[in-house]
């Protein structure tokens, strides 16, 4: 069911989902692990689809901020304990005041609206909302290179996803 959604969802907007395929399970547990070492706070994740890496760090209630109705729907099924917002993430950030840190899971390379939400990323971390962001990208290059963040490392690369992914970490 939910792989269906992220399908129909890639078909109506492939810019804005990115993807064809959810990521792997071997991503969502990188994720989680790097989770356990960080400031335990409220946690968002920016575009999470049907839930891929989500079901990873659930543990954690995440808030879930996702732009496309259908996939709120599947994502309220399966994570009837997190707080789901059907929203733009960027319209998110903007309002957003409690302090948390970021999973950002809509890929940005060859997405056209990847300045805003780079920009409006950089203002929340600025405003002092958003204390560290973890982001995974298929490309090789620093994905938030312009987010202002004071420190940012690629700490794991993921072969086992398709297509393979690099997860960075900023704060
Ligand atoms: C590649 S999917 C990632 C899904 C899942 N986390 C995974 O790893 O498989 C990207 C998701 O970001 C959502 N998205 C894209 N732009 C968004 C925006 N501006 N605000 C909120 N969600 C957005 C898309 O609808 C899509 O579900």
């Amino acid at each position: 069911m939910s792989k269906k959604a992220f399908i129909k969802a890639y078909l109506k907007n492939p810019s804005r989902t990115g993807s064809v395929i959810p990521s792997s399970d071997r991503l969502g547990k990188a994720f989680a692990d790097q989770l356990e070492l960080l400031p335990v706070n409220r946690i968002v994740e920016l575009g999470p689809g049907t839930g891929a890496l989500t079901k990873h760090i659930a543990g954690s209630s995440p808030k879930l901020v996702e732009i496309d109705r259908e996939l709120c729907n599947v994502l309220a099924n399966r994570f009837p304990g997190c707080i789901i917002e059907n929203r733009c993430a960027v319209e998110f950030l903007k309002e957003c005041h409690e302090p948390c840190g970021l999973i950002v899971s809509i890929p940005l390379i060859n997405n056209p609206e990847k300045p805003r939400i780079v920009s409006a990323i950089r203002e929340a971390y600025l405003r002092g909302v958003v204390s560290w962001c973890m982001i995974f990208t298929y490309g090789l290059a620093d994905p938030l290179k312009d987010a202002g963040f004071k420190k940012s490392k690629k700490i794991r690369s993921v072969i086992l996803n398709i297509p393979p992914a690099h997860i960075w970490h900023y704060e």
